[in-house]
């Protein structure tokens, strides 16, 4: 069945003017053109049957035509009389068929048809909306949904989301200042952990969802300084990162100083070095395949000691000189910054190593 049964009497005006996608109803009621707003959308009948073009409201004049009105009738009386011409223009965005092969309310983005004059227009609202919007959607009445809220359009219309999409695709959820992302985003947590069989993970950088309660929800917070002191755990809601998950940038960002004139030389020492340990532990753990594939930001664990022990070697390597008199190697001294901060890292982190 359509899900727009209007009745006639229902209409907001009828089709004046038709341009390419511009269309101008005439309200003859001035209490329906006080309740329509630009951006709203409407349903236009289309000369096809089982089809609705859907237009979306973009302009609204009150004009009144003073033609025939004598200079000193009543003004009480004039303005029972003055015959108005309240105009609605409308930006035609799409058509609604009710069936389209095997499928039954199905919205194009295409205008398939025009109105014709004195076609019919309705506003769309209330559950007509909410049924339309999930049509947009692809939320089957019958599916799983998830409830957004209520449109801005109209109150008495409510908002779904298609959960198989939204769990199946990549989604992005912006706005301004304000608009409601962060609600939004709880909203759909709230309604994610109500469903049997969820799984969901929150990054939550600034803590703003802490507030959210409830037997499905855990809140875990990465581990600092002070919890290796207490030795908390998991079970605090205490989360250990292994420090070999980190990428090449992180890595630097943490062991080297960027001021320091040896920071190039550094960087990529530290690479080199770190390519090694986790060759090690791939070749000791025979993973021959990984072996020949893996980068610096594979996750890949590796033994942040063989890595120091490396970086201490070279830092006072001497290599053979002039008369095979030993002389200072490449990096003699110049590790030195960077051997701290790798040990102090270390510290950071000893429960994963
Ligand atoms: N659908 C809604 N119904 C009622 N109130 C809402 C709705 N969405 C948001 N709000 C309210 O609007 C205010 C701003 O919302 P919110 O913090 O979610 O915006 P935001 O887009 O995350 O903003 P920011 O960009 O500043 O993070 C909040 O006070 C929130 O309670
Ligand atoms: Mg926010």
């Amino acid at each position: 069945m359509s899900i727009f049964d209007f009745d006639d009497e229902e209409a907001l005006g009828s089709v004046v003017a038709v341009d390419t996608t511009t269309v101008i109803i005439r309200v003859d009621s001035l209490e329906r053109l006080r309740r329509i707003q630009v951006n709203r959308l409407t349903v236009l009948r289309s000369s096809r049957a089982g089809y609705h073009l859907i237009g979306l409201v973009t302009r609204i004049t009150r004009k009144i035509d003073e033609n025939g009105i004598s200079a000193n009738a009543d003004a009480n009386i004039v303005s029972e009389l003055i015959p108005e011409n309240n105009l609605v223009r409308i930006t035609l965005i799409g058509t609604f068929k009710d069936r389209d092969g095997e499928a039954s309310n199905v919205f194009l983005r295409t205008l398939e048809t025009v109105p014709d004059i004195d076609s019919i227009c309705f506003s769309l609202d209330g559950s007509r909306l909410t049924s339309f919007m999930q049509v947009i959607a692809n939320v089957a009445m019958a599916g799983p949904r998830l409830s957004l809220g209520r449109f801005t359009l109209d109150d008495d219309a409510e908002a779904f989301l298609n959960g198989n999409r939204l769990f199946q695709r990549h989604a992005l959820i912006v706005g301004s200042t304000g608009s409601g992302k962060s609600w939004t985003t709880a909203r759909l947590l709230d309604q994610m952990a109500a469903l049997p069989q969820s799984n969901a993970i929150l990054f939550d950088i600034h803590g703003e969802y802490k507030p959210l309660k409830g037997d499905a929800f855990r809140h875990l917070r990465v581990a600092g300084p002070k919890d290796i002191e207490k030795g908390s755990g998991l079970e605090d809601g205490v989360l250990y990162l292994p420090y070999w998950l980190l990428g090449y940038e992180a890595i630097v960002t943490l062991f080297v100083d960027r001021s320091d004139q040896n920071a190039p030389n550094q960087s990529m020492i530290m690479t080199k070095c770190i390519i090694d340990a986790k060759r090690k532990i791939l070749k000791e753990s025979k993973c021959l395949s990984i072996l020949n594939n893996f980068t610096i930001d594979s996750p890949v664990p590796f033994d942040l000691d063989t890595v120091l022990a490396e970086l201490q070697e070279l830092n006072k390597q001497m290599v053979p000189g002039a008369k095979d008199l030993p002389k200072q190697g490449p990096y003699f001294d110049k590790l030195s910054r960077l051997i701290v901060s790798g040990e102090f890292s270390a510290y950071l982190n000893p429960l994963t190593g």
